[in-house]
Parts: C-alpha cells; structure tokens; sequence
C-alpha cells in the first residue's frame, strides 16, 4: 500500500477501506509516513466526504494507536460524560456525585487542558491534600467502593490524534466535523467508557457557535460511539452565556457544593439533571429519563449527593471539612464589584468574553507550563433576562492582582444592557440519540 494512492483515492472522493486507515494511522504514528503526506489527507478528508464507516475506522485506528485504560474491574456499566467546552462549565464535579449516588459507577479521567480556567483536575486541586495522581488498582477499588474516581490522565492515549490534531491545527484542517469528531470520540472510547453522554455546546462560549453545526457535530459523535458499541447520546445545549455565576477553579467547586446541596443556580442545575439523567439510563439504573431524574432529585434532596461528595474527597486525600464549610478553599485577597453602567434588562453575556477576562486574573492557563491561581476568577450577580438598576453590582471580581482595570473594561463590554426584557433562552436544544 502507498499512501500516494489513498491521498489520490481521497481526493477523488472515493471511501477508504479499514485496512487502508488502519495503513494510514499506524503509519503516521509510527513516523513512517511523513506530514507532508498527512497534511494532504487532512485536506482531502477536509473536503470530501466521510462516511459512518470510514469515520467509525478512524476513531477505532486513533484509538488502536496506544494504550486503552481498561476499567473491566469495575462492576457496572461505566458511564463517561464529555463536554465539547464552555465557560464555567462545573457539570462534571456535580455529576460525577450525582450519579455515583444512585448507583452509577464514575471512572473518571480528566485534563488539565488549556483555556480561561483549568480543568476538572485543577478545579478538584483546589481541595487541599486532594490527589489526582492515583494508580490503575486503587482507581478500580475506590470506584467499586465508592461508585467515583477522579484521575488525572496518565498512559500514552491516542498519540495518533495528538499528532494529527497538531498538523490540522497547523494546515486549517480543524474545522472539519467528521475530523472533530473522530478526534474527541477516540479519546472517549480508549478512555475505557461503555457508555457515553455527550454534552454539545452552541453559542457564543462554544466551539460550535450555531445550533446546526452543534447538532451536525453531536450526530456525527453519536453514529460514531454507536458504530463503535459504545451506546453514545448528545445532548446539545446553551452556552451563549456562562453556565451558573462562577467562572474561576476554587469559585467552581463553590458552586458544585452549593448545587448538591439544592440551592445552585437554576441553568447549572437544570443542565446537571438533565446530562445525569441521560447517564443513570445508560447504566441500567433507571428505565426513563423521567425516573432518573426523580431518583437524582432525591439524592439532592437529602443529601445523599453531598455524602458521597465528602466521601469522594476524603478517599482522595482531601479535606471534607471545605464541603460544610467552603471558607477553607483557596481566597483571593480581593473582591470588586463591576457596576452597571445604566439600568434595563440583561441581553447578552459573551460567554467568551467572561473566560478571558477570568483568565486575564490568572484562573487559566494560556500555555501549557503557566501556573494557575486557583483562587480567582469572576461571579455574575446578573444573567440574561434579570434587571439592573444602574449602580447594581454585575460580576464580583476575586482577584490578587490591584490592577483590574483591562478586565473590568472587558466585562462590561460583554453585558449587553437593552430596555427590552430578551426572550427566555432554552438551555436544552435538543437530544440526539
Ligand atoms: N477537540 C478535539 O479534541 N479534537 C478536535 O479535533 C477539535 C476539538
Ligand atoms: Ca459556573
């Protein structure tokens, strides 16, 4: 086989066999087929189309690339949860309670990753004493005792797609659904998940700023998961303005512990419901969404789900204790208000707008090797559709720094203020199955 000829058949927009893809990406990984010829497939892959199969082989050969966790000693049906990115996101540090509470098993691996602030790992970092470096044998063990696991990543996950990945970033070859959403599901499925609830942001915070590439997007995953057995659901949902009030680490797992405990904003809420619902009817641990979702409210309602959140912290090596009594997460030694500039309805939050100048106090990473201030970041006092009285506090910045000035500029820039009450946005587009 010469790759000459699969980026001639490509081209022309013929459909490569599996044996051909699996040729293609051992090649590339293993250095045997050089950029040059890989960035001409990305491109031709780019603009011909794929189909379910030669995707399904894509993601299977990015998977085969290198190592696959297994989590077979883990009893249940493992469910994951993938977010495709937003600002503020804390869904998965609620869920992974959650649904741990009625019986679905959480192995979950996290990134650190770039962005306006950090990942889930560096979010549960700001826990003190809480470890996210475990081995594969206590993972197991502490899932099966406590039903959730958090890690950090570890092992050599589909170098293919990290390689791949880079040259599309380099040769305008990253806007490609089908190449998007090969390179998400391969990370997915060798992350040893049977099941899958994927939660596809739209808006203006998102990678997807419309409703039709969300939902392309999302079909494309979910054919693939399921071509792959893994059964694979999308939820599609908003993000043109921050998810809940807090975007910043410490300020997160604030609000993670404020939504268990039943009183966290009304859109964080609501999203983890309705994800966490997807995710205990995948495990078999209800048979409708409507039964799921009752069984979650109720381990809210009694705070079963903040247990199991002490329990999860604590079998990590964290202080509990922060969970009664948040005081003990990381503080930053400043708080300012951002004040309305004039009075009328919130019309839009530019959810991009509000990470940025959360990273800008040092919530993120901008590159790989920075250090994040797990203390800072922004609350939103006001969401699209409240009120303001000119005057009124819009966000609280929580800051070190004295010099907020770029960043306050930045947020008020991100409030639209109109004299007309906006229409109610949906935070739930849609479901794909
Ligand atoms: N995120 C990924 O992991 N892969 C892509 O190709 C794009 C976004
Ligand atoms: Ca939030």
């Amino acid at each position: 086989m010469r790759m000459v000829d699969l980026i001639a058949k490509k081209r022309d927009g013929g459909e490569l066999t599996k044996a051909e893809i699996d040729f293609m990406i051992k090649g590339y990984t293993d250095g045997d087929i050089p950029d040059y010829q890989m960035s001409a497939m990305a491109m031709a892959l780019y603009f011909k189309e794929m189909t379910t199969d030669e995707r399904v082989n894509l993601t299977m050969a990015m998977v085969k690339s290198g190592d696959e966790i297994d989590l077979s000693a883990i009893e249940g049906i493992k469910v994951d949860k993938h977010s495709t990115g937003g600002v503020g996101d804390t869904t998965t540090l609620i869920l992974a309670p959650l649904v741990a509470s009625v019986g679905v098993p959480v192995a979950k691996m996290s990134g650190r990753g770039l962005g306006h602030t950090g990942g889930t790992i560096d979010k549960l970092e700001s826990v003190p004493g809480f470890q996210v470096e475990i081995d594969g044998e206590t993972f197991n063990n502490l899932v099966n005792k406590n039903k959730v696991s958090v890690v950090g990543q570890s092992g050599n996950l589909t170098p293919a797609d990290k390689k791949l990945y880079a040259l599309r970033d380099v040769t305008a070859t990253v806007n490609s659904i089908p190449l998007i959403a090969s390179s998400i599901m391969s990370k997915k499925i060798a992350s040893g998940a049977d099941a899958i609830v994927l939660d596809v942001k739209t808006g203006s915070g998102a990678f997807m700023k419309n409703i039709e590439d969300a939902r392309a997007l999302a079909k494309a995953m979910v054919d693939i998961g399921n071509g792959a057995g893994r059964k694979t659901i999308g939820v599609i949902s908003d993000m043109s303005q921050p998810l809940g009030f807090a975007v910043g680490n410490a300020l997160e797992v604030k609000e993670a512990i404020d939504t268990l405990n039943g009183h966290g904003p009304k859109d964080l809420t609501e999203l983890c419901l309705t994800l966490g619902s997807h995710m205990v009817v995948l495990a078999n641990k209800a048979k409708t969404i409507e039964e799921a979702r009752e069984k979650l409210q109720a381990v809210i309602d009694n705070k079963q789900a903040l247990e199991t959140f002490k329990v999860f912290l604590a079998s990590q090596g964290g202080d509990a204790s922060v969970v009664d009594d948040p005081s003990r997460l990381p503080k930053a030694r400043v708080t300012k208000e951002v004040h309305a500039p004039k009075s009328g309805y919130v019309a839009e939050i530019v959810a991009d707008e509000v990470g940025i100048a959360a990273g800008m106090l040092g919530a993120g990473r901008m590159t790989k090797t920075s250090i994040i201030d797990l203390a800072v970041g922004v609350v939103l006092n006001k969401k699209v559709g409240d009120f303001v009285e000119k005057g009124d506090s819009l966000v609280t910045l929580h800051t070190n720094t004295e010099d907020t000035k770029e960043v306050e500029e930045k947020l008020l820039n991100a409030y639209a203020i109109k004299e007309e009450k906006p229409a109610d946005l949906p935070l739930v587009y849609d479901v794909i199955t």
